[in-house]
Protein backbone atom coordinates (compact mmCIF):
# COMPACT_ATOMS: atom_id res chain seq x y z
CA UNK A 1 0.00 0.00 0.00
CA UNK A 2 1.22 3.03 -0.78
CA UNK A 3 2.51 5.27 1.73
CA UNK A 4 2.90 2.87 4.20
CA UNK A 5 6.91 2.27 4.48
CA UNK A 6 6.94 6.52 4.87
CA UNK A 7 4.41 6.28 7.44
CA UNK A 8 7.06 3.07 9.25
CA UNK A 9 9.57 6.04 8.81
CA UNK A 10 7.45 8.54 10.83
CA UNK A 11 7.10 6.19 13.55
CA UNK A 12 10.89 5.48 14.05
CA UNK A 13 11.21 8.92 14.21
CA UNK A 14 8.97 9.67 16.75
CA UNK A 15 9.92 6.76 18.50
CA UNK A 16 13.32 8.28 18.54
CA UNK A 17 12.05 11.51 19.90
CA UNK A 18 10.07 11.56 23.13
CA UNK A 19 11.65 15.10 24.14
CA UNK A 20 12.40 18.13 21.59
CA UNK A 21 15.82 17.96 22.31
CA UNK A 22 15.69 14.54 20.79
CA UNK A 23 13.46 15.81 17.71
CA UNK A 24 15.98 18.71 17.32
CA UNK A 25 19.33 15.90 17.49
CA UNK A 26 17.32 13.24 15.03
CA UNK A 27 16.32 16.35 12.60
CA UNK A 28 19.53 18.01 12.83
CA UNK A 29 21.20 14.15 11.79
CA UNK A 30 19.15 13.85 9.03
CA UNK A 31 19.98 17.43 7.88
CA UNK A 32 23.41 16.76 8.24
CA UNK A 33 23.26 13.28 6.47
CA UNK A 34 22.51 15.89 3.37
CA UNK A 35 24.65 18.58 3.54
CA UNK A 36 23.73 20.98 6.21
CA UNK A 37 26.07 22.41 8.22
CA UNK A 38 25.59 23.93 11.85
CA UNK A 39 26.14 27.75 12.33
CA UNK A 40 27.01 29.08 15.96
CA UNK A 41 24.76 32.21 16.36
CA UNK A 42 27.92 33.56 18.89
CA UNK A 43 30.38 33.64 15.26
CA UNK A 44 29.99 35.58 12.07
CA UNK A 45 27.83 33.38 9.36
CA UNK A 46 28.91 32.76 6.07
CA UNK A 47 28.39 34.89 2.76
CA UNK A 48 28.12 32.89 0.09
CA UNK A 49 25.51 29.80 -1.46
CA UNK A 50 25.14 26.45 0.72
CA UNK A 51 23.20 24.78 3.44
CA UNK A 52 23.11 25.78 6.89
CA UNK A 53 21.19 25.15 10.71
CA UNK A 54 21.42 26.68 13.91
CA UNK A 55 19.86 24.19 17.14
CA UNK A 56 18.93 25.85 19.67
CA UNK A 57 17.75 23.68 22.73
CA UNK A 58 14.43 22.46 21.51
CA UNK A 59 14.29 24.34 18.36
CA UNK A 60 16.36 24.56 15.14
CA UNK A 61 16.05 26.60 11.89
CA UNK A 62 17.27 25.18 8.78
CA UNK A 63 18.14 26.83 5.27
CA UNK A 64 19.31 26.78 1.61
CA UNK A 65 20.69 29.58 0.05
CA UNK A 66 21.04 29.11 -3.77
CA UNK A 67 24.10 30.26 -5.17
CA UNK A 68 21.54 33.39 -6.91
CA UNK A 69 20.04 34.22 -3.90
CA UNK A 70 23.63 34.61 -2.69
CA UNK A 71 24.23 36.99 -4.94
CA UNK A 72 20.82 38.99 -4.01
CA UNK A 73 20.35 39.48 -0.04
CA UNK A 74 16.45 40.58 -0.65
CA UNK A 75 15.49 37.03 -2.15
CA UNK A 76 12.44 36.41 -0.61
CA UNK A 77 12.36 33.19 1.95
CA UNK A 78 9.78 29.95 1.84
CA UNK A 79 9.14 29.30 5.04
CA UNK A 80 7.77 25.84 6.58
CA UNK A 81 7.64 25.94 10.49
CA UNK A 82 6.15 23.08 12.86
CA UNK A 83 6.70 22.31 16.07
CA UNK A 84 8.78 19.82 18.46
CA UNK A 85 6.87 19.80 21.64
CA UNK A 86 3.60 17.60 22.47
CA UNK A 87 1.94 17.39 26.21
CA UNK A 88 3.17 15.48 28.87
CA UNK A 89 4.28 14.89 32.41
CA UNK A 90 7.58 16.54 33.29
CA UNK A 91 9.75 15.80 36.03
CA UNK A 92 9.80 18.55 38.94
CA UNK A 93 12.92 20.06 40.33
CA UNK A 94 11.99 18.28 43.90
CA UNK A 95 10.98 15.30 42.51
CA UNK A 96 11.11 12.56 45.53
CA UNK A 97 7.84 12.24 47.48
CA UNK A 98 5.46 8.96 48.43
CA UNK A 99 2.85 7.70 50.28
CA UNK A 100 2.27 4.26 51.81
CA UNK A 101 5.08 2.34 50.86
CA UNK A 102 5.55 3.67 47.38
CA UNK A 103 8.68 6.18 46.41
CA UNK A 104 6.99 8.52 43.55
CA UNK A 105 8.06 11.38 41.70
CA UNK A 106 6.77 15.15 41.59
CA UNK A 107 5.07 15.81 37.73
CA UNK A 108 4.13 18.87 36.16
CA UNK A 109 1.61 18.49 33.61
CA UNK A 110 2.77 20.23 30.40
CA UNK A 111 0.53 22.03 28.02
CA UNK A 112 -2.72 20.71 27.42
CA UNK A 113 -2.40 16.79 27.94
CA UNK A 114 -5.54 14.26 27.76
CA UNK A 115 -4.57 12.99 31.87
CA UNK A 116 -6.36 10.41 31.29
CA UNK A 117 -4.38 9.11 28.87
CA UNK A 118 -1.28 8.71 30.54
CA UNK A 119 -2.63 6.57 33.43
CA UNK A 120 -1.65 2.47 33.72
CA UNK A 121 1.11 2.81 30.72
CA UNK A 122 4.78 1.99 31.09
CA UNK A 123 6.72 5.30 31.02
CA UNK A 124 10.63 5.82 29.83
CA UNK A 125 12.24 8.87 30.80
CA UNK A 126 14.22 11.75 28.40
CA UNK A 127 15.18 15.35 28.02
CA UNK A 128 18.34 17.05 29.04
CA UNK A 129 20.47 17.23 32.14
CA UNK A 130 22.98 20.15 33.06
CA UNK A 131 26.03 18.49 34.70
CA UNK A 132 28.48 20.39 35.92
CA UNK A 133 32.37 19.68 36.72
CA UNK A 134 33.49 20.13 40.23
CA UNK A 135 34.78 23.32 39.54
CA UNK A 136 31.75 25.82 40.25
CA UNK A 137 33.50 28.24 37.71
CA UNK A 138 32.89 25.70 34.87
CA UNK A 139 29.33 26.68 32.99
CA UNK A 140 27.29 23.06 33.28
CA UNK A 141 27.42 20.82 30.15
CA UNK A 142 23.87 19.76 28.69
CA UNK A 143 23.43 16.12 28.30
CA UNK A 144 20.74 14.17 26.56
CA UNK A 145 19.21 11.52 28.03
CA UNK A 146 17.03 8.70 27.36
CA UNK A 147 16.20 6.13 29.60
CA UNK A 148 13.87 3.72 26.86
CA UNK A 149 13.23 0.96 29.59
CA UNK A 150 10.13 0.91 31.92
CA UNK A 151 11.14 2.98 34.69
CA UNK A 152 7.55 4.33 36.03
CA UNK A 153 3.78 4.65 35.98
CA UNK A 154 0.63 6.67 37.01
CA UNK A 155 -1.62 3.77 38.33
CA UNK A 156 -5.25 3.89 38.07
CA UNK A 157 -7.73 2.86 40.37
CA UNK A 158 -9.66 0.30 40.70
CA UNK A 159 -12.82 0.13 39.89
CA UNK A 160 -14.18 -1.47 42.79
CA UNK A 161 -12.46 1.63 45.05
CA UNK A 162 -14.55 4.42 42.46
CA UNK A 163 -17.58 3.04 41.15
CA UNK A 164 -19.03 5.63 38.99
CA UNK A 165 -15.43 6.09 37.82
CA UNK A 166 -17.11 5.68 34.24
CA UNK A 167 -19.81 8.42 34.45
CA UNK A 168 -16.90 10.71 34.46
CA UNK A 169 -13.22 10.43 35.47
CA UNK A 170 -11.76 13.29 37.29
CA UNK A 171 -8.05 13.73 37.68
CA UNK A 172 -6.34 16.60 39.92
CA UNK A 173 -3.00 16.94 38.84
CA UNK A 174 -1.19 17.16 42.23
CA UNK A 175 -2.96 14.42 43.51
CA UNK A 176 -3.89 11.79 41.24
CA UNK A 177 -0.54 11.78 38.49
CA UNK A 178 2.80 11.28 40.70
CA UNK A 179 4.19 7.81 39.14
CA UNK A 180 5.25 5.62 41.38
CA UNK A 181 9.20 4.08 40.34
CA UNK A 182 10.08 2.20 43.20
CA UNK A 183 9.07 1.13 46.74
CA UNK A 184 10.58 2.20 50.27
CA UNK A 185 9.91 5.40 52.22
CA UNK A 186 10.62 8.93 50.10
CA UNK A 187 14.16 9.61 50.23
CA UNK A 188 15.29 12.94 48.94
CA UNK A 189 18.24 12.67 46.49
CA UNK A 190 17.14 9.40 45.27
CA UNK A 191 15.99 10.73 41.74
CA UNK A 192 19.32 12.83 41.39
CA UNK A 193 21.56 9.59 41.88
CA UNK A 194 19.25 7.91 39.72
CA UNK A 195 20.46 10.22 36.75
CA UNK A 196 24.07 10.32 38.19
CA UNK A 197 23.83 6.73 37.33
CA UNK A 198 22.79 6.83 34.21
CA UNK A 199 24.69 9.45 33.02
CA UNK A 200 28.14 8.30 34.87
CA UNK A 201 28.49 11.13 37.22
CA UNK A 202 28.81 12.15 40.52
CA UNK A 203 25.58 13.07 41.94
CA UNK A 204 26.83 16.17 43.16
CA UNK A 205 27.34 16.80 39.39
CA UNK A 206 23.70 17.13 38.67
CA UNK A 207 22.65 20.92 38.46
CA UNK A 208 19.32 20.86 37.10
CA UNK A 209 17.35 19.01 34.06
CA UNK A 210 14.19 19.62 31.69
CA UNK A 211 12.92 15.78 31.80
CA UNK A 212 9.39 14.15 30.66
CA UNK A 213 7.67 10.70 30.52
CA UNK A 214 6.78 9.57 27.31
CA UNK A 215 4.56 5.92 26.94
CA UNK A 216 7.04 3.20 25.63
CA UNK A 217 4.51 1.36 23.31
CA UNK A 218 6.39 1.42 19.81
CA UNK A 219 4.56 3.69 17.06
CA UNK A 220 2.29 0.81 14.96
CA UNK A 221 0.41 0.65 11.50
CA UNK A 222 -2.70 -0.31 12.58
CA UNK A 223 -6.33 -1.23 10.32
CA UNK A 224 -7.47 -4.06 8.44
CA UNK A 225 -5.42 -2.85 5.74
CA UNK A 226 -2.44 -1.31 8.18
CA UNK A 227 -3.86 2.24 6.25
CA UNK A 228 -3.89 4.09 9.91
CA UNK A 229 -0.53 4.60 11.61
CA UNK A 230 -1.26 4.76 15.86
CA UNK A 231 1.80 6.26 17.81
CA UNK A 232 2.51 9.80 20.03
CA UNK A 233 3.12 13.05 19.26
CA UNK A 234 1.99 12.53 15.92
CA UNK A 235 0.78 16.07 17.09
CA UNK A 236 3.17 17.48 16.04
CA UNK A 237 6.10 15.05 15.17
CA UNK A 238 4.42 14.42 12.36
CA UNK A 239 5.40 17.74 10.68
CA UNK A 240 8.89 17.88 12.19
CA UNK A 241 9.33 14.95 10.11
CA UNK A 242 7.91 16.31 6.92
CA UNK A 243 9.02 19.07 6.93
CA UNK A 244 12.90 17.87 7.41
CA UNK A 245 12.60 15.79 4.75
CA UNK A 246 11.09 17.86 2.15
CA UNK A 247 13.82 20.49 2.85
CA UNK A 248 16.97 17.70 2.59
CA UNK A 249 14.87 15.54 -0.52
CA UNK A 250 15.16 18.78 -1.71
CA UNK A 251 18.39 18.62 -4.39
CA UNK A 252 17.99 21.88 -5.03
CA UNK A 253 15.02 24.45 -4.15
CA UNK A 254 13.62 24.48 -7.39
CA UNK A 255 13.22 27.65 -7.56
CA UNK A 256 16.58 29.94 -7.54
CA UNK A 257 14.46 32.58 -6.46
CA UNK A 258 13.92 31.81 -3.00
CA UNK A 259 15.12 30.43 0.01
CA UNK A 260 14.29 27.63 1.31
CA UNK A 261 13.73 27.82 5.51
CA UNK A 262 12.16 25.37 8.22
CA UNK A 263 11.81 26.23 11.31
CA UNK A 264 11.22 23.83 14.14
CA UNK A 265 9.74 25.82 17.41
CA UNK A 266 9.61 23.91 20.84
CA UNK A 267 6.59 25.43 23.43
CA UNK A 268 3.43 25.72 21.14
CA UNK A 269 1.71 23.89 23.32
CA UNK A 270 2.25 26.50 26.33
CA UNK A 271 1.74 29.20 23.83
CA UNK A 272 4.91 29.56 21.86
CA UNK A 273 5.92 32.88 24.27
CA UNK A 274 10.14 31.64 24.98
CA UNK A 275 13.27 32.23 23.63
CA UNK A 276 12.85 29.49 21.07
CA UNK A 277 9.00 29.36 20.44
CA UNK A 278 7.03 31.38 17.67
CA UNK A 279 6.12 33.68 19.55
CA UNK A 280 10.28 34.66 20.45
CA UNK A 281 13.08 35.98 18.76
CA UNK A 282 14.63 33.38 17.21
CA UNK A 283 13.40 33.17 13.87
CA UNK A 284 13.44 36.42 12.85
CA UNK A 285 16.78 37.05 14.15
CA UNK A 286 17.96 33.65 12.00
CA UNK A 287 16.02 35.57 8.65
CA UNK A 288 17.44 38.80 9.25
CA UNK A 289 21.08 37.51 9.95
CA UNK A 290 20.91 35.21 6.90
CA UNK A 291 20.03 38.79 4.82
CA UNK A 292 23.24 40.61 6.50
CA UNK A 293 25.41 37.94 5.89
CA UNK A 294 24.95 38.09 2.28
CA UNK A 295 25.82 41.79 2.34
CA UNK A 296 22.59 43.07 2.48
CA UNK A 297 21.53 46.01 4.30
CA UNK A 298 18.13 46.06 6.54
CA UNK A 299 16.11 47.49 3.59
CA UNK A 300 17.24 44.47 1.75
CA UNK A 301 15.85 42.11 4.85
CA UNK A 302 12.28 43.93 4.74
CA UNK A 303 12.06 43.30 1.23
CA UNK A 304 12.83 39.73 1.82
CA UNK A 305 10.21 39.30 4.32
CA UNK A 306 7.81 41.34 1.75
CA UNK A 307 7.91 38.75 -0.89
CA UNK A 308 8.24 35.43 1.79
CA UNK A 309 5.51 33.19 2.27
CA UNK A 310 5.16 30.71 5.25
CA UNK A 311 3.57 27.42 6.22
CA UNK A 312 2.63 26.72 9.21
CA UNK A 313 2.02 23.16 9.41
CA UNK A 314 0.59 21.19 12.53
CA UNK A 315 -2.09 18.36 13.39
CA UNK A 316 -6.09 19.07 12.70
CA UNK A 317 -8.51 17.31 13.57
CA UNK A 318 -10.18 14.56 11.26
CA UNK A 319 -13.97 14.12 11.90
CA UNK A 320 -14.59 11.77 15.21
CA UNK A 321 -17.24 9.17 14.24
CA UNK A 322 -18.53 8.69 17.82
CA UNK A 323 -18.88 12.47 17.93
CA UNK A 324 -19.99 13.78 14.72
CA UNK A 325 -21.97 16.49 16.33
CA UNK A 326 -18.65 18.00 17.48
CA UNK A 327 -17.84 19.07 13.74
CA UNK A 328 -19.11 21.45 11.44
CA UNK A 329 -20.94 19.50 9.44
CA UNK A 330 -20.18 20.99 5.97
CA UNK A 331 -16.29 20.42 6.94
CA UNK A 332 -15.60 16.79 7.83
CA UNK A 333 -12.18 15.98 7.63
CA UNK A 334 -11.04 12.49 6.43
CA UNK A 335 -7.48 10.57 7.09
CA UNK A 336 -5.69 9.52 4.17
CA UNK A 337 -7.62 12.17 2.03
CA UNK A 338 -4.80 14.61 1.97
CA UNK A 339 -3.73 17.18 3.88
CA UNK A 340 -5.95 19.60 5.87
CA UNK A 341 -6.40 23.88 4.79
CA UNK A 342 -7.00 25.08 8.55
CA UNK A 343 -8.88 28.82 8.28
CA UNK A 344 -10.35 30.75 11.22
CA UNK A 345 -11.65 34.32 11.01
CA UNK A 346 -10.94 35.31 14.17
CA UNK A 347 -7.24 34.73 13.65
CA UNK A 348 -6.77 31.17 15.36
CA UNK A 349 -5.35 30.14 12.23
CA UNK A 350 -3.23 32.65 10.06
CA UNK A 351 -4.26 31.62 6.81
CA UNK A 352 -6.32 34.46 4.28
CA UNK A 353 -7.53 34.12 0.86
CA UNK A 354 -3.98 34.74 -0.79
CA UNK A 355 -2.33 32.29 1.43
CA UNK A 356 -5.19 29.59 1.24
CA UNK A 357 -4.11 29.78 -2.78
CA UNK A 358 -0.34 29.83 -1.69
CA UNK A 359 -1.31 25.93 -0.29
CA UNK A 360 -3.34 24.51 -2.99
CA UNK A 361 -0.89 25.45 -5.98
CA UNK A 362 1.12 23.60 -3.73
CA UNK A 363 -1.06 20.63 -3.09
CA UNK A 364 -1.39 20.82 -7.19
CA UNK A 365 1.81 20.82 -8.39
CA UNK A 366 2.68 17.56 -5.98
CA UNK A 367 -0.43 16.10 -6.97
CA UNK A 368 -2.23 15.33 -3.73
CA UNK A 369 -5.31 16.28 -2.93
CA UNK A 370 -6.18 18.41 0.54
CA UNK A 371 -9.53 19.50 2.50
CA UNK A 372 -10.78 22.21 3.91
CA UNK A 373 -11.01 22.85 8.03
CA UNK A 374 -13.12 25.18 9.92
CA UNK A 375 -14.65 24.96 13.34
CA UNK A 376 -17.81 24.80 14.84
CA UNK A 377 -19.29 27.74 15.09
CA UNK A 378 -20.29 27.54 18.85
CA UNK A 379 -16.88 25.38 19.78
CA UNK A 380 -13.77 27.65 20.43
CA UNK A 381 -10.83 26.87 17.69
CA UNK A 382 -7.01 25.60 18.92
CA UNK A 383 -4.65 27.68 17.71
CA UNK A 384 -0.67 27.14 16.48
CA UNK A 385 2.35 28.61 15.57
CA UNK A 386 1.05 30.23 12.33
CA UNK A 387 -0.55 33.36 14.29
CA UNK A 388 2.45 34.28 16.44
CA UNK A 389 4.68 33.06 13.32
CA UNK A 390 2.83 36.03 10.84
CA UNK A 391 3.23 38.40 13.66
CA UNK A 392 7.04 38.23 14.87
CA UNK A 393 7.86 38.20 11.09
CA UNK A 394 5.21 40.07 8.98
CA UNK A 395 5.05 37.33 6.93
CA UNK A 396 1.91 36.20 5.02
CA UNK A 397 1.00 32.51 6.50
CA UNK A 398 -1.18 29.74 5.81
CA UNK A 399 -2.04 26.85 8.54
CA UNK A 400 -2.31 23.38 7.45
CA UNK A 401 -1.30 19.59 8.31
CA UNK A 402 -2.58 16.25 8.75
CA UNK A 403 -5.56 15.20 9.78
CA UNK A 404 -5.79 12.81 13.37
CA UNK A 405 -7.78 11.49 15.80
CA UNK A 406 -7.15 11.89 19.08
CA UNK A 407 -4.78 15.23 19.65
CA UNK A 408 -3.01 15.47 22.93
CA UNK A 409 -3.17 11.85 23.52
CA UNK A 410 -0.43 9.94 24.78
CA UNK A 411 -1.22 8.26 21.77
CA UNK A 412 -3.08 9.58 19.03
CA UNK A 413 -3.83 8.11 15.51
CA UNK A 414 -3.53 9.52 11.97
CA UNK A 415 -3.41 7.83 8.19
CA UNK A 416 -0.98 5.99 7.15
CA UNK A 417 -0.75 7.83 3.70
CA UNK A 418 -0.83 11.22 4.64
CA UNK A 419 2.43 11.69 5.96
CA UNK A 420 4.28 11.25 3.05
CA UNK A 421 1.60 13.13 0.61
CA UNK A 422 2.46 16.29 3.22
CA UNK A 423 5.72 16.00 2.90
CA UNK A 424 5.63 15.89 -0.78
CA UNK A 425 3.20 19.19 -0.52
CA UNK A 426 5.92 21.10 1.91
CA UNK A 427 8.31 20.31 -0.78
CA UNK A 428 6.63 21.30 -3.65
CA UNK A 429 5.88 24.84 -1.08
CA UNK A 430 9.48 25.14 -0.22
CA UNK A 431 10.11 24.79 -4.16
CA UNK A 432 8.56 27.81 -4.99
CA UNK A 433 5.53 25.61 -5.82
CO1 LIG B 1 0.28 20.95 17.53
Amino acid sequence: MAGTTEAEKLGAFIDASPSPFHAVANAQAELERAGYAPLDPRSSWPDGPGRWYVARDGSLVAWQVPAEAAAEPSTPFRLVGAHTDSPNLRVKPQPDTGRAGWRQLGVEVYGGALLNSWLDRDLGLSGRVAVRSSQCSELAELRLLLVAEPVARVPQLAIHLDRNVNDGLTLNKQAHLAPVWSLGDPEPGRFVRFLAERLDVPPASVAAWDLMFHDLTPSALLGAEQELLAAPRIDNLASCWAATGALTSAEETGDPRQVAVISLFDHEEVGSTSATGADGSMLAHVLERTVLARGGTGEDHLRALAGSVCLSADGAHATHPNYVERHEPEHQIRVNAGPVLKVNSNQRYATDAGTAAVFIRSCEAAGVGFQRFVTRSDLPCGSTIGPPTAARTGIPTVDAGIAQLSMHSARELCGADDPGAFRQVLRAFLGGG
